[in-house]
């Protein structure tokens, strides 16, 4: 199965308008893989302005709201995102699960608004590590994926991408294994077949993010069920994200 492979820049809450600069010129065309900037709510527009014309490259906001629009002082819809340019939302990375108490409930609710305002979804999930020292790694994540997107039809899964990241190799500097990497993501395919079958399992993309940078990302991406990377630190340096596209681009030939 031939899966267009995918680089995204989760910048979380980095940057400012000096800073950005830089870095958006760095970005250069995606050739053959999608490349994906999420920077914060308040950099989306301008960001999108200077990037909109790089083939290959999209949009991502971080987070969305379940509601299109009302009273929800400081919240922001799939809608507006649209308007302004994404076509992709990143929906329960592991920092908003823990400082923002967001549970499967409201990551579903989350991920249907998205999904139905037209947005694509980028569907994160990960361990702690004392899940991963006790050896329920698999439970672990097969139990995130039923609690939500494995609830959605068939018809939703074009619209998704699965990010793997384990919350022990976030802004560590200690990345899983490639070997850790491909089981676990072999595991979150064969969950998808098993609840929704081999074609959609085979069709969806599953990225891996936790200190992915340019010395690791070719061996990542080199493995069979690795689709491409959910990128944070190493997405705040051009010269990194560039390596890490490159690594993309590489490893997809
Ligand atoms: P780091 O690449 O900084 O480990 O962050 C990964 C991540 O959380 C991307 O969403």
């Amino acid at each position: 199965m031939n899966r267009k492979k995918i680089v995204a820049g989760n910048w979380k809450m980095n940057g400012s308008r000096s800073e950005n600069a830089p870095l958006i010129e760095g970005i250069q065309s995606a050739d053959g893989v999608t490349v994906i900037v999420a920077p914060p709510f308040v950099y989306l527009s301008e960001v999108w302005d200077a990037l909109s014309g790089t083939p290959g490259v999209e949009l991502a906001a971080q987070n969305c709201h379940a509601e299109a629009s009302g009273a929800y002082t400081g919240e922001v819809s799939p809608q507006m995102l649209k308007d302004v340019g994404c076509t992709w939302v990143i929906l329960g990375h592991s920092e908003r699960r823990e400082y923002q108490q967001e549970n499967s409930d409201l990551l579903l609710a989350k991920t249907k608004a998205a999904l139905a305002a037209g947005l694509k979804v980028i569907f994160c999930c990960g361990e702690p590590l004392e899940i991963r020292d006790a050896d329920q790694q698999n439970d672990h994540i097969a139990q995130q994926l039923r609690e939500t997107v494995l609830t959605l039809p068939e018809a939703d899964w074009n619209q998704l991408v699965i990010a793997y990241e384990p919350i022990w190799a976030i802004g560590t500097g200690r990345t899983a294994t490639a070997e850790q990497a491909q089981d676990m993501h072999a595991h979150i395919r064969k969950t998808i077949a098993d609840a929704l079958g081999t074609t959609v399992a085979d069709q969806v993309r599953i990225l891996y993010g936790g200190s992915a940078k340019p010395s690791n990302a070719p061996e990542l991406f080199a493995q069979p069920d690795v689709d491409g990377g959910l990128i944070g630190g190493a997405a705040l340096k051009a010269a990194d994200f560039n390596g890490i596209i490159e690594a993309a681009k590489t490893t997809s030939k």
